[in-house]
C-alpha cells in the first residue's frame, strides 16, 4: 500500500478532475459532502473542479460537530446521497475538517455495502492527520469513534491555502499534531517550525505547504508499514494517552484535542527525561516550540485527583485496562513504545508535570 496525498496551494479546481479521471473505473456520479465551515475557502474551486467532469455531480453541505458525528446524522446524510442518485459505482468526496472526512469515509464504507471515496481535508488537523490512513468513524453516546471502519480513500487532495480561513484555535490544535509528527519522525520538520515566524506560518503559503507535507509524510510512512495498527502505528499515539485523560477531564471548551495533545507531549517528555531516556535540553526546546505554535504549556484550571486521572487513563473505549502502552520521546524524530505501564503511574506523571 502506498499513500500519496497531494498537497498544493490553490489548485483544487485543476487537480480534482485530473485525480478523478485517473481512477481505474470512471465514477457513475460524484457526490461531495462539504463542511459548511470550509464553504468560503472551498466551494467555488470544488464546484469548478466538478464542472470540468463529464459526469453528474452534486454538493451536499452540512454543519459538523462532535455531537452530529453520529449514526442519526449518518442516516440523514446517506438519505441525501440516495436523493442525489449516488449508486455503487459512484464516488463520494468528503470536503472539510476531520469530522467531515471521518463521517464521509464511514458513510462510504457502508453505503450500498461500500463505495469509493476521496478526502479533501480543509483543516490543519485534517491534512496532517485525520484524512490520512483510512480510519473512518462516527461517535456513539458512550464515546468517540466507537463505530468505524478502515476504508482507504482513493486519493487525498489538500489545498493548504484553504487554511487561511481557519479559526486561531483550530489552527493551533492542528499544530499540536504537527509538532507530534516532528517528534515522532522528522527532526527537519521541527527545525522548519522553529525557523518560521508566526505570521509566516499563519499566512498559509509556501512555508506551511512544506510543513504540512512533512507532517503527512511521517504519518504516511508509519501507516504504510502498519496499516491496521498492530505495531509501529502506535507511535502516532505519542502524547495521546496522557492527552486524552486531560481532554476528558477538562472538557472540550477548556482543552481542545490538539491542546491536550501538546500537554500530553509535555508529560511524555518529562517522563522520558526523568527516566534518563531524553535530555532536559530537548524537553526545553520542545516547550519553547509549543509556545511558538500557540499551544498551552500549563493545564487550565485545577487538575483532577490522581484517582480520577487513573480511571480516565485506564478506560480504553469503555474497557478498564490494568496496563497501557506509553510512547516516550528519545530525541528529535525518535520515540519508543513502552508497553505495560500502570495507569496510576501515568496519572502520577500528569500530577508531577502540572500539579
Ligand atoms: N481518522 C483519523 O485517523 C483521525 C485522526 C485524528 C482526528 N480525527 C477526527 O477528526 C476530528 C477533528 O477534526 P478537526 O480538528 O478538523 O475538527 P472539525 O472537523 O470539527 O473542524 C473544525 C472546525 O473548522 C471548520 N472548518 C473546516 N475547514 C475550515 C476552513 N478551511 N476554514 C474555516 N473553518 C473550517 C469546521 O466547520 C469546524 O467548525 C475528530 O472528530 C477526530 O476524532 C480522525
Ligand atoms: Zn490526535
Amino acid at each position: 500500500m502506498t499513500l500519496n496525498p497531494v498537497f498544493g496551494l490553490g489548485m483544487v479546481a485543476k487537480r480534482l478532475p485530473k485525480l478523478i479521471r485517473q481512477l481505474e473505473t470512471p465514477p457513475t456520479r460524484v457526490v461531495a459532502v462539504l463542511d459548511r465551515g470550509a464553504k468560503t475557502a472551498m466551494h467555488n474551486s470544488l464546484l469548478a473542479g466538478l464542472q470540468m467532469l463529464n459526469v453528474e455531480s452534486k454538493i451536499l453541505t452540512w454543519s459538523p460537530s462532535e455531537k452530529r458525528k453520529s449514526l442519526a446524522e449518518l442516516e440523514k446524510l446517506t438519505q441525501r446521497m440516495i436523493g442525489a442518485g449516488l449508486d455503487r459505482g459512484g464516488l463520494l468526496i468528503g470536503v472539510g475538517g476531520g469530522i467531515t472526512t471521518d463521517m464521509t469515509g464511514f458513510a462510504a464504507a457502508t453505503y450500498m455495502r461500500g463505495v469509493r471515496w476521496a478526502a479533501l481535508p480543509t483543516t490543519l488537523l485534517g491534512m496532517a492527520d485525520a484524512a490520512i490512513g483510512g480510519k473512518t468513524a462516527v461517535n456513539l453516546p458512550q464515546g468517540k469513534n466507537l463505530l468505524g471502519a478502515f476504508h482507504m480513500p482513493q486519493f487525498v487532495l489538500a489545498d493548504v491555502a484553504s487554511l487561511s480561513t481557519l479559526a486561531e484555535r483550530d489552527w493551533s490544535c492542528g499544530m499540536g499534531e504537527v509538532v507530534k509528527a516532528g517528534m515522532i519522525g522528522s527532526p527537519s520538520l521541527l527545525r522548519r517550525l522553529e525557523k518560521a515566524s508566526r505570521p509566516q506560518l499563519r499566512s498559509c503559503g509556501a512555508d506551511m505547504l512544506a510543513i504540512v507535507r512533512a507532517t503527512a509524510k511521517v504519518k504516511c510512512t508509519i501507516v504504510e508499514e502498519d496499516p491496521l495498527e498492530h505495531g509501529r502505528r502506535k507511535l502516532l499515539n505519542l502524547g495521546h494517552t496522557f492527552g486524552h485523560a486531560m481532554e476528558t477531564a477538562a472538557g472540550p471548551r477548556r482543552l481542545a484535542h490538539g491542546e491536550a495533545v501538546a500537554l500530553g507531549l509535555q508529560c511524555a517528555l518529562d517522563m522520558a527525561v526523568d527516566q534518563g531516556l531524553a535530555k532536559a535540553t530537548y524537553r526545553q526546546r520542545m516547550l519553547e516550540l509549543f509556545e511558538h505554535c500557540g499551544l498551552p504549556v500549563k493545564y487550565p484550571g485545577k487538575l483532577p485527583t490522581t484517582a480520577e486521572l487513573t480511571r480516565l487513563i485506564g478506560r480504553d473505549k469503555k474497557k478498564a485496562k490494568s496496563s497501557v502502552d506509553v510512547i516516550l520521546p528519545l530525541q528529535a524524530g525518535e520515540c519508543v513504545i513502552v508497553p505495560g505501564q500502570a495507569p496510576r503511574d501515568l496519572a502520577l506523571q500528569i500530577q508531577r508535570s502540572f500539579g
